[in-house]
Order: C-alpha cells, then sequence, then structure tokens
C-alpha cells in the first residue's frame, strides 16, 4: 500500500510489511528452545516478539498446487511454538489470497481459515480472494478499488 491508500484504510492504522518467509530457516526443533539457557536463532526471537507485539496480523498468500506455500507454512510452523505458549494465542488474524490466476488462492485462504483458530487466534473478516491480480495492480503500486476496499475494510475490523 502506498502513503493514500494508507490513509484511506484509516490514520489510525499503522501497517507494518514483513517478509519473513524469506529470512526465517526450515523449521527445525533442534534450533528451537530446548533448554532454559538455548535460545532460537535471533530471527525467529525477534519474529516471535514482533508477533506477540501486533494487535493484529494479515496473512495475504499465493496458492502453490491447490495448498499453502510451503513457505508461509513454514512461517506459521514457527509461529506455533513453543506449544501452548505462542505468539499467535490471542492474536487477530485476517486472510486473504491473490494470484494471477483464477482461483485467487483460495485453497491456501480456505485451509488458513481452518487452522487459524485451531491456534488459538481470532479468525477476522470474511474470505477475500483476488484473482487476476496482475490487473488489479498498477505498474506503480496502486491497487484497483475492487481490492483496495475489502482490504480497508478488512484493516479497519482488525483495527477494533
Ligand atoms: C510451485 C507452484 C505451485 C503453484 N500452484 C498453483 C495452484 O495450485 N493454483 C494457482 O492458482 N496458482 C498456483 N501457482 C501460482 C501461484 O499461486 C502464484 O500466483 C505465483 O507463483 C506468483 O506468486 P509468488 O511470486 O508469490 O509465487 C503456483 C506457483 C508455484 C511456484
Amino acid at each position: 500500500m502506498n502513503e493514500t491508500q494508507k490513509a484511506s484504510a484509516g490514520n489510525k492504522i499503522e501497517f507494518v510489511l514483513r517478509d519473513y518467509v524469506r529470512e526465517l530457516p526450515h523449521y527445525d526443533g533442534d534450533l528451537d528452545i530446548n533448554t532454559d539457557t538455548e535460545t532460537p536463532p535471533a530471527v525467529v526471537v525477534d519474529f516471535r516478539r514482533e508477533m506477540s507485539e501486533a494487535h493484529a496480523i494479515i496473512i495475504g498468500t499465493p496458492e502453490y498446487n491447490y495448498s499453502l506455500p510451503g513457505g508461509l507454512k513454514n512461517v506459521i510452523d514457527w509461529a506455533s511454538r513453543p506449544f501452548a505458549k505462542h505468539c499467535l494465542i490471542g492474536r487477530r488474524v485476517g486472510v486473504f489470497g491473490c494470484t494471477p490466476g483464477e482461483r485467487g488462492g483460495k485453497a491456501a485462504v480456505e485451509y488458513l481459515r481452518n487452522i487459524v483458530p485451531l491456534l488459538g487466534a481470532t479468525l477476522i473478516g470474511p474470505e477475500l480472494l483476488f484473482p487476476k491480480i496482475n490487473s488489479l495492480i498498477t505498474p506503480d503500486g496502486l491497487l484497483d478499488a475492487s481490492v483496495l476496499s475489502p482490504l480497508a475494510e478488512l484493516a479497519n475490523e482488525l483495527a477494533q
């Protein structure tokens, strides 16, 4: 989102864009907290702290092979530990799918909407799918109103 679009989503909302998909290592229990003296990699510590401090989280995803992209699943796996005391518990979470194809990420979004409550987070907003997304973003990053207004609505719901 650019500055104008942020403003139209509500000036009271601060968006922080993160791409932990690229930064987190592949989940490995041996890298995670095992004793009181060991800590997971610094990027995992930062990621979990940022998630637990966020009022709400929006996950936007494409669909890979009728499922969640592996990178996003890895992000969720890191977020979901330590078991029962993790950073997603109590978070407000909104989900949307966007793909150049016709499906708009439906399978990935359905999967996410199923697991968000199972992880102890609160699912907010309707199923949002944006197919043919390439035709809905200008080269300078402006979103078409058919994408922007549902996302702004979701952001406002998440901000409650
Ligand atoms: C391995 C792989 C599998 C994909 N499977 C699907 C799919 O099942 N359905 C779909 O609509 N698009 C599929 N796509 C297209 C992606 O959803 C997405 O539109 C495209 O990869 C661009 O997004 P990205 O740059 O974040 O990967 C697939 C792409 C990749 C790389």
